[in-house]
């Protein structure tokens, strides 16, 4: 077999077979197919496309490039949950302790954020002590212990995607439904998902800008899903405003614990509602969505999530006490910015949020760039309520004088005012399953 046959087999549109793919994925990772030849392949996949039989060959070779968990000491269904990614997104930092609650296991690996839409392992680096390295052995034995861990991804783990990924970012070639769809989908069976619970986001804020992207996007994964005999379920839900009233580490985890105590905010409790509750259904511990969302609330009321949550936190060296004080580091400089006028707040552009809190210290414009974990923004006002002037609208919170006043700027006009209760879509879209 040749690649150059491959590229133009795929360029002129015809379907690879299974051996033409193992060959492609094998090739690129053994280091016998270079970069150059693969980000041709990349681009006519890009135009052309793939089936769903390829797109699941796919997934399934890259799952199998490199260390594949078994999680079956765990017992029972493992049900994994995946975030196409966008602003204020800490639903798994608060479902996971409520689901762990609810009794299905909760053995997470989660990436860093990058660009204005933040990662989980960000946001847990700002509990003092918190590890979020630990061996295999470690994490299982956690899980075993208490329910639930959350860990940064391994090493090792799908290095097929690692080096595609890379690649795919500096030629063009990220926004290709299939391409996205055998990565996301190759690394939660890589970590040894039976379930699978996607939370695909569209919107200003999100990966997808239209409903109608984030569901192919989500009816490919769940069809790689079913080929490749995993039950895999997506809730497509609204990423124009950020969820939650926080943006940024420190701010978000504070968010995450007013929330396990009773205190909202309703949109971020509404959307783990429905995720978390699928994720109970995907791991048979209950009969229905209904059911699933009863169990949750009751982990809520009872206090039972949010002491598995600083249970959690302990496990993993976390001082727990720092989090129930509030004792988390808070950025030097803070500042208000002020309504103009009186009304109602129209809309909250998450993508300009997600930039605002980058610019303010809390999101990496590099994969390699610092972050400072008590930056961010809080949103004092969300969509619809009403705003008197010269009442705070946002809350910013910078690394320096400097990031704050370049905040400053990106947050004038950010957030629209007006007489009419504005017309709002709804949180959750659909289901697909
Ligand atoms: N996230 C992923 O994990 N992979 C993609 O290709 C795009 C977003």
């Amino acid at each position: 077999m040749r690649m150059v046959d491959l590229i133009e087999k795929k360029r002129d549109g015809e379907p690879l077979s299974k051996q033409e793919i193992h060959f492609i994925i094998q090739g690129y990772v053994q280091g016998d197919i270079p970069d150059y030849q693969m980000s041709s392949w990349a681009m006519a996949v890009y135009f052309q496309g793939m089936s769903i039989e390829e797109t699941a060959e796919l997934t399934s070779t890259m799952a199998k490039s490199g260390e594949q968990l078994d999680l079956s000491t765990l017992g029972g269904r493992f049900v994994d949950k995946h975030s196409t990614g966008g602003v204020g997104d800490k639903t798994t930092l608060l479902l996971g302790p409520m689901v762990a609650a609810c009794g299905v296991p909760v053995a997470k690996m989660s990436g860093r954020g990058l660009g204005h839409t933040g990662g989980t392992i960000d946001k847990l680096s700002s509990i003092p002590g918190f590890r979020v390295e630990l061996s295999q052995e470690e994490f299982l034995e956690q899980v075993k212990k208490i329910g639930i861990a959350v860990i940064a991804q391994t090493g090792n783990l799908v290095p097929a995607d690692k080096k595609l990924y890379a690649l795919r970012d500096v030629t063009g070639t990220v926004s290709s439904i299939p391409l996205i769809a055998s990565s996301v989908m190759s690394k939660k069976i890589a970590a040894g998902a039976q379930g699978i619970v996607l939370d695909v986001k569209y919107g200003s804020g999100a990966f997808m800008k239209t409903i109608e992207d984030a569901r192919r996007l989500a009816t490919t994964m769940v069809d790689i899903g079913k080929a490749l005999g995993r039950q895999t379920i997506a809730v497509l839900s609204n990423m124009n405003e950020p969820l939650g009233r926080a943006v940024g580490n420190s701010l978000e985890i504070l968010e995450v614990a007013d929330a396990l105590q009773g205190k909202g905010p309703d949109d971020l409790i509404k959307v783990c509602l429905e995720l978390g509750a699928w994720m109970l259904v995907a791991g048979d511990s209950v009969p229905d969505v209904d059911t699933g969302k009863k169990c949750l609330l009751q982990s809520l009321e009872s206090g039972a999530a949010w002491d598995k949550f600083l249970n959690f936190i302990a496990a993993q060296g976390g001082d727990d006490q720092a989090v129930v004080d509030r004792r988390l580091q808070v950025a030097p400089w803070s500042l208000p910015i002020l309504a103009a006028d009186s009304g109602y707040v129209q809309s909250i552009d998450a993508h300009k949020i997600g930039i605002l809190a980058m610019t303010l210290g809390a999101g990496r414009v590099t994969k390699d760039s610092p972050i400072d974990l008590g930056t961010g923004v809080l949103l004092v006002k969300k969509t619809g309520e009403w705003i008197e002037a010269g009442e705070p609208l946002l809350q910013l919170y910078g690394r320096d004088k400097e990031s704050l006043a370049e905040g400053l700027l990106l947050a004038q006009d950010l957030v629209p005012i007006g007489s009419e209760t504005p017309e709002q879509l709804p949180l959750i879209e659909e289901v697909i399953q």
